[in-house]
Order: structure tokens, then C-alpha cells, then sequence
């Protein structure tokens, strides 16, 4: 299993945003919604041995984290406003202390950032995409990796400091600063390839 977690820093918990207003009222939605694309399309396919976790930190309900599953994640196209409205009907659910399904694959918890590295690194290595980490080309992808990035900011001190917690490895994707849609890309490219030539 291959693993993103993309902070969301003003991204909306609410789900009371316009599908319209993806990338202004709903707190840059637009690029999380782009991350899900990145990671789990296929040009005829779905990946289904990855997962997306969207950490959403704005707005009046945050923490939220919503959650895509490849193996078993249904209606799902590319364009970006259907996605955007799966995760706001996941918004809109009433939650638990639990994990609540939205929809096929799609589910909404209520967990922060440190929540989520704290579960899904019990058995896997965090993996930190940073433009000044070590060059990717040499690096050895370990099984079923965790990766963490920022969306259209990078990571606050607080949220390196949790980083910081699970001794992260720390990865660069080549000499200049991506979007983070684009870093999905690039890692599934690398990891595509030397799953290609084993
Ligand atoms: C759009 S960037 C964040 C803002 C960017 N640092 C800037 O100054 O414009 C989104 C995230 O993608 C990741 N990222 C971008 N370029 C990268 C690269 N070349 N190597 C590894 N990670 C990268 C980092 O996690 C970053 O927080």
C-alpha cells in the first residue's frame, strides 16, 4: 500500500462551500481535490493500493480528515468538482468518535494531523517530500511508504515538529518547487519504475 497525506492548511471542515468556489470559499480545496487525481488515476484505471488522507485544518469544525481508498473507492472521475462533492458529502456526515463511510471508499474521521502519522506509521516509514531532502533518483522506497506534504504551503514548524516525531526520511523530487499534485506524480513515476524493472 502506497500512502499521501496532504495538509489541507485552510482547507474547509465544513463542507458549506459552493462547488463553484473550490479554490477560494472552500480554502484551496482545488488542490487537495488535484492530489486525489494524482493519486489515484490511471489513464483506464484506478490504483487501488493507494490511500489519500486529506488532513483538512480550516474552518470552524478542524480538525477533519477525509480519506479516499483506491481498493474500493466508487464514482469517482476525474474532473475536479465530482470529487470535490464526494468530499462534501463526507463533510456533511455527522461524525463519530469512529471512522464514518461517505460514500464508496470515501470516509471522514475526525483526526489532526498527528492523529493520522501516529496510525499510519506504526508499521511504515514516514517519507517527507521537501525541495531541499535528498535526491530521490538514489533513494530505496521502503515498503508500503507514508508520504506527507503541504498543499499550496508548506509545512508549519508545528507540524514539521510532529514530522519530526516518526524520524522521517526526507526526499526531493528534482531542483525545483512543485505543486503538490505534481510531487504525486513524480513518486508514483519513480516507484512505478523500479516496480517495473525488479
Ligand atoms: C507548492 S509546494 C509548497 C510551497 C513551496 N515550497 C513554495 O515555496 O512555493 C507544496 C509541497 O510540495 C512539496 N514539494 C514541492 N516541490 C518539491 C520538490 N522538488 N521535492 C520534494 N517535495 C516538494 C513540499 O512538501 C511542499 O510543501
Amino acid at each position: 500500500m502506497k500512502r499521501f497525506v496532504v495538509i489541507g492548511h485552510r482547507a474547509s471542515t465544513t463542507g458549506d462551500f459552493k462547488l463553484d468556489d473550490i479554490a477560494g470559499g472552500a480554502g484551496r480545496l482545488d488542490i487537495l481535490v488535484r492530489c486525489v487525481n494524482a493519486s489515484l488515476f490511471l489513464s483506464h484505471g484506478i490504483r487501488r493500493d493507494v490511500e489519500v488522507y486529506l488532513v483538512l485544518e480550516g474552518g470552524d469544525d478542524a480538525p477533519k480528515t477525509v480519506i479516499f481508498r483506491g481498493e474500493t473507492v466508487r464514482y469517482l472521475n476525474p474532473d475536479e468538482r465530482s470529487t470535490a462533492s464526494l468530499i462534501r458529502n463526507a463533510l456533511m456526515k455527522p461524525l463519530e468518535d469512529r471512522e464514518v463511510l461517505a460514500s464508496p471508499g470515501v470516509s471522514v474521521v475526525r483526526r489532526s494531523l498527528e492523529q493520522v502519522l501516529e496510525e499510519l506509521t506504526r508499521d511504515s516509514k514516514l517519507i517527507y517530500l521537501r525541495e531541499d531532502g535528498t535526491d530521490c533518483r538514489g533513494y530505496e522506497f521502503p515498503e508500503n511508504p507514508v508520504f506527507v506534504m503541504g498543499d499550496d504551503r508548506d509545512p508549519t514548524e508545528e507540524e514539521e515538529r510532529i514530522f519530526e516525531s516518526h524520524d522521517p526520511d526526507r526526499i526531493n523530487l528534482g531542483p525545483k518547487s512543485l505543486h503538490a499534485n505534481h510531487c504525486i506524480v513524480v513518486v508514483h513515476n519513480e516507484m512505478d519504475r523500479r516496480e517495473a524493472s525488479s
